[in-house]
């Protein structure tokens, strides 16, 4: 089933959901949480669509953007939590990300096995794990848009233990976030440090098996 479809059927292309002003949105740091029971506890972390480009087999890596292509940097930070509170941290999860460029383009624009594509043509791709507290981290530059959808970064999260979580997360401050039915959780406050690079932390909860 496509993409279009597929929000078709769930009902997400028509479902509105109020803009929050961004102090409101956040779940990056205690601090920013709300004090309010629609917005400071989001539980396990709501699944995604796939999407028609996740491509399988991508190389454990820190810095997606292999071939230095232009964009603006980015630098995102999370805990993997085994549980929907943040008693239980996950070692060794496996994250998967996959993002569009600046421009909006996927590399490859296909899905599949990392093997059905010649090399050059893979970027904006990889996985990264988890360490002893849980935390990850990964380098890239910020997505770009495409027709139809929220600026995003894509998610597959694998942990012993836990059921496989595909999702993914926006970006504070997007006016299209209110066109899909995203809960606050996964919209995150990406800030420009003083070097100009984004730093944003997003938080993931999975669901035991
Ligand atoms: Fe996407």
């Amino acid at each position: 089933m496509d993409r279009k479809k597929f929000i078709k059927r769930l009902g997400l292309g028509v479902v509105a959901t109020p803009l929050l002003p961004t102090s409101l949105i956040s779940c990056s740091g205690n601090s920013e949480i709300v004090k309010n029971n629609q917005t400071s506890e989001c539980g396990i972390t709501k699944s995604d669509v796939l999407g028609p480009y996740y491509v399988s087999g991508t190389a454990k890596i820190t810095n997606l953007n292999t071939k230095n292509l232009a964009g603006d940097k980015i630098v995102v930070t999370g805990k993997i939590f085994g549980s929907a509170d943040k008693s239980k941290p996950v070692a060794n999860a496996m994250i998967e990300v996959w993002h569009a460029d600046s421009g909006g383009t996927y590399h490859p624009v296909g899905n599949g096995n990392v093997s059905n594509f010649s090399a050059d043509k893979i970027t904006l791709r990889g996985f990264v794990t988890s360490d002893a507290e849980g935390n990850y981290t990964f380098e890239s530059i910020r997505p770009g848009l495409y027709p139809g959808r929220p600026r995003h970064f894509h998610y597959k999260i694998t942990a012993n233990g836990y059921k496989t979580l595909v999702t993914q997360i926006y970006f504070s401050g997007d006016p299209r976030n209110s066109r899909e039915n995203i809960e606050s959780c996964r919209i995150i406050d990406f800030k420009k440090d003083s070097q100009n690079v984004y730093r944003g932390n997003a938080d993931i909860h999975l669901e035991s098996n």
